[in-house]
């Protein structure tokens, strides 16, 4: 049995983590093209960086919730066949003990010289005159996907989507390409698709199966009734 797993920022809710677009969310507190696009990045680095600074500060106090332990539970009994790709920045899915996990909008922890595109360890606090460890160049920047920019290793997961058995996508909006558009792949191909999330998300009917819940409810359950709990 092969899964490919789709994670957004409600799985990491229940960690005390923000979504984007519920009541509160961070796009309703900070505006998206000022924080989350290279334009803004070019306007003001050091705005863009205090945003990730602040986000990086409280990622790194957050713990795991039962979902993201149920999923790395998961990936050890199927040996191999669990794929985590997240959309989210934060890395409470490592936390838990997932290993097999693809960052397509990037990693808080991770910092990336804008100039040779080399990856270090984020410090804590990053500041844009950082010289790059690899090339010297003042030029650091978060390591994460930006609004108009390339998602990454998308190459990768949709050599993984195909190879699946079974889709689920859980605490996602489905407002954001191109990880909505995976599940009209995987039912393009035949692939089974199941939706965890809080409330029906923009693409719930394109599923086989939807259930509404929070996701460190719903994930354990799904979790136990694929291992035959
Ligand atoms: N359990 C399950 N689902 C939840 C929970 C919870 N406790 N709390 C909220 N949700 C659901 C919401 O109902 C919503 O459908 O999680 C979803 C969060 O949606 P968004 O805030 O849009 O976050 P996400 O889908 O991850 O955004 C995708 O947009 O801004 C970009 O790069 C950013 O990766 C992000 C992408």
């Amino acid at each position: 049995m092969r899964v490919l797993i789709l994670t957004g920022a409600g799985i990491s809710a229940d960690s005390g983590l923000g979504t984007f677009r519920d009541a509160g969310g961070l796009w309703t507190r900070y505006p998206l093209e000022e924080v989350a696009t290279p334009e803004g990045w070019r306007r003001d680095p050091a705005k863009v960086m205090e945003f990730y600074n602040a986000r990086r500060a409280q990622a790194a106090a957050a713990v795991p919730n039962p979902a993201h332990e149920a999923l790395a539970r998961l990936e050890a009994a199927l040996d191999g066949g669990v794929t985590i790709v997240t959309q989210n920045v934060d890395s409470l899915h490592e936390a838990a003990g997932a290993r097999n996990v693809i960052h397509m909008h990037g990693r808080l922890d991770g910092a990336l010289c804008a100039v040779c595109e080399h990856r270090w360890p984020a410090p804590v606090r990053m500041a844009p005159a950082d010289p790059c460890p690899a090339c010297g160049a003042p030029a650091t920047r978060p390591d994460v996907v930006w609004f108009g920019e390339m998602p990454y290793r998308m190459e990768a997961i949709l050599a993984a989507l195909s190879q699946a058995d079974l889709f689920v996508s859980i605490g996602t909006s489905g407002e954001v390409y191109p990880a909505a558009g995976f599940v009209e792949e995987a039912a393009a191909q035949g692939i089974r698709t199941l939706e965890l999330n809080l409330e029906a998300s923009r693409g719930s009917a394109l599923f086989d199966e939807a259930r509404q819940g929070p996701a460190s409810t719903l994930v354990p359950v799904w979790v136990a009734e694929m291992l035959g709990d």
